[in-house]
């Protein structure tokens, strides 16, 4: 396919202690579309996540090799900065972590950490939490604090808190599973608006979600890569009788 892609994966291997977690691994993850990664639990999904912002690395006993290039430039490069790829990178997590401040502070955070100008903040804080759908509902009480949102609410305001930051890319671990079906809804919804303008990578146990979301998939097996393609094709007419038992197990 000719598709340009901003990330690329070669060769890549994660060891935990003496546990090979990730075996190598090569994959072009496609821009301005959403990727989701698939497989049985304890296959590697949250492992090749977080692999790509470097967190994987503060695991104890975690050790990686091989490429992982975003936009040309390899992160796991000896002169990387690694704070400044992991904010180039958000990440929404299983629960929604809001910082314990306000509303408003907890989409200022990143902006400000940037040295954004304190007259603009305001406007930044409008626009992501407009981006998110959560104006509406939290534009009278932006100074109280972010824990009193509903779950759902929390959700979306992790979302633009990591949006304010204008990530290149961004990463979601199983980011629904912990919501009511209305709240996992808006989040899908929200993903699937926001990969016009960012590259989005999930990782899903939910094949419905998938199927409803992904336009591109990786399938991993006892952390080896099974099969990749795009979402059709492969959820379609899986060539690989690993994919097509998992998928049947999982619909049929
Ligand atoms: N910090 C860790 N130390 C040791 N083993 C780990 C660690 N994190 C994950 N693992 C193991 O690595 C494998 C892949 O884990 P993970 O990436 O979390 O899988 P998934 O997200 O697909 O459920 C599993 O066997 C898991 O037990
Ligand atoms: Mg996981």
């Amino acid at each position: 396919m000719a598709e340009q892609s901003t990330l690329q994966i070669t060769g890549w291997n994660v060891w935990y202690g003496g546990f090979h977690a990730l075996r190598n691994i090569t994959a072009s993850i496609p821009a301005s579309q959403i990727t989701a990664i698939v497989g049985p639990s304890g296959c590697g999904k949250s492992t090749l996540l977080r692999s790509l912002n470097r967190l994987v690395e503060l695991e104890e006993g975690a050790r990686v090799q091989g490429e992982v290039l975003l936009n040309g430039q390899n992160i796991y490069a000896p002169e990387a900065d690694v704070t400044e790829i992991r904010t180039r990178i958000g990440l929404l997590a299983q629960k929604p972590f809001p910082l314990p401040m306000s509303i408003f502070d907890n989409v200022a955070y990143g902006p400000r950490l940037h040295g954004l100008h304190r007259g603009h903040l305001a406007d930044v804080v409008e626009q992501r939490l407009r981006q998110v759908h959560l104006w509406d509902e939290v534009k009278d009480r932006l100074k109280r604090p972010a824990a009193r949102l509903s779950v759902g609410q929390q959700q979306r305001l992790c979302l633009a808190r990591a949006l304010a930051v204008d990530p290149d890319l961004l990463l979601a671990d199983e980011s629904t599973s912990a919501l009511d079906p209305h709240s996992a809804r808006a989040v899908e919804d929200l993903l699937e608006e926001l990969k016009n303008e960012y590259t989005i990578v999930i990782v899903t146990h939910n094949l419905g979600q998938a199927e409803r979301l992904a336009d591109y998939v990786l399938f991993l097996w006892l952390g080896e890569l099974i099969e990749v393609g795009p979402a059709e094709r492969v959820f379609g007419q899986p060539t690989h009788d690993l994919t097509r038992s998992y998928l049947e197990r999982r619909f049929g």
